[in-house]
């Protein structure tokens, strides 16, 4: 079966990791890319975990570290949430040495060569804030006709998880996810008010922990530590939309970045007005089969 070519841009992070297991798994996909951002923990852990995770799976694809501050706005890092490592305290568990080598060049060259070399257009996974490809897209703007699609975790529509307003990977870096919506590539947007629903049962993590292998283990330990501080699964929805996306109900909206410091930072908002609302530039997902991304979830760790 044909794959599609995919980048997945991520700050590992739990949920990032399960976003990008579950990107092997589904096995529709050629990843030819894994571009880290600071986030969840700072530039030097996202780019070690996603080495880690890549050498784990043992995934044929390059990984570059990219920005280690947002655009304009100060760094925050989110250690509470995915533990010190940014893996939930599953440093130890992976096996010694395992992590992927570095790419020499930068996320930023990697994401420009990686589009612009590919014969065919590239899809784009974006788990993390999105300074990468908002330098990306202001950058090398020729690189937008080589993009299928960014699937992106990120904003919400009427919620938020980092403030009543806004969700975290928006909150981080305004100014980039403004850059990416306002650029004119498709866009799938998995936002809070989707993935508040997106949780795992205590059955299905006794299930993940039956599986008995390393993976499994580190899958079991990672999700029980990050799910005590919060209990939706995020970024794997990036990954099924594009893999299953009959898993979901959408619809297509005008969606704008507030890009102003103070409560509304980061805040995304639907054009929902009847008369004349404005062109949609994205598909916002709005509802899961959940029992369906459970069994994947599951799945992925056998
Ligand atoms: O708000 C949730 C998002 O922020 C997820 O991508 C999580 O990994 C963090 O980056
Ligand atoms: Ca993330």
């Amino acid at each position: 079966m044909k794959k599609t070519p995919l980048i997945i841009d991520c700050d590992p992070g739990v949920d990032d990791v399960l976003a990008i297991v579950m990107a092997k798994y589904v096995d529709k996909f050629d990843i030819k890319a894994i571009t880290s951002v600071s986030g969840n923990v700072g530039i030097d852990l996202t780019t070690r975990n996603a080495q880690l995770i890549a050498g784990l799976l043992d995934l044929n694809c390059i990984v570059a570290r990219g920005a280690e501050e947002p655009l304009v706005k100060p760094k925050r890092e989110a250690g509470h949430v995915h533990g010190a490592d940014g893996i939930g305290g599953t440093l130890e568990m992976f096996p010694k040495d395992c992590g992927k080598d570095l790419s020499k060049d930068s996320a930023l060259n990697v994401l420009r060569d990686t589009l612009m070399k590919s014969d065919e257009k590239v899809s784009i996974v974006a788990i993390g804030p999105l300074t990468n490809i908002g330098l990306l897209l202001k950058t090398y703007p020729e690189v937008k006709e080589k993009i299928e699609v960014i699937s992106i975790m990120g904003g919400a529509i009427n919620n938020g998880n980092a403030t009543p307003c806004s969700e975290y990977n928006f909150l981080v870096d305004p100014e980039a996810a403004s850059i990416v919506y306002k650029s004119g590539v498709p866009l799938i947007m998995a936002g809070i008010n989707l993935t508040v629903k997106v949780t795992l049962t205590d059955e299905n993590l006794e299930e993940i922990k039956k599986i008995g292998t390393n993976l499994s283990e580190i899958g079991h330990k990672m999700i029980l530590d990050y799910t005590k501080d919060d209990p939706a699964i995020h970024d794997p929805c990036a990954v099924l939309a594009l893999s299953h996306p009959e898993m979901f109900e959408w619809e297509d909206l005008y969606v704008q970045i507030d890009t102003r410091e103070g409560f509304t930072q980061g805040m995304s908002y639907a054009d929902y007005r009847l008369r004349d609302p404005k062109k949609p530039n994205c598909r916002v997902l709005t509802n899961i089969d959940l029992d369906k991304f459970r069994r994947f979830t599951v799945e992925s760790f056998k």
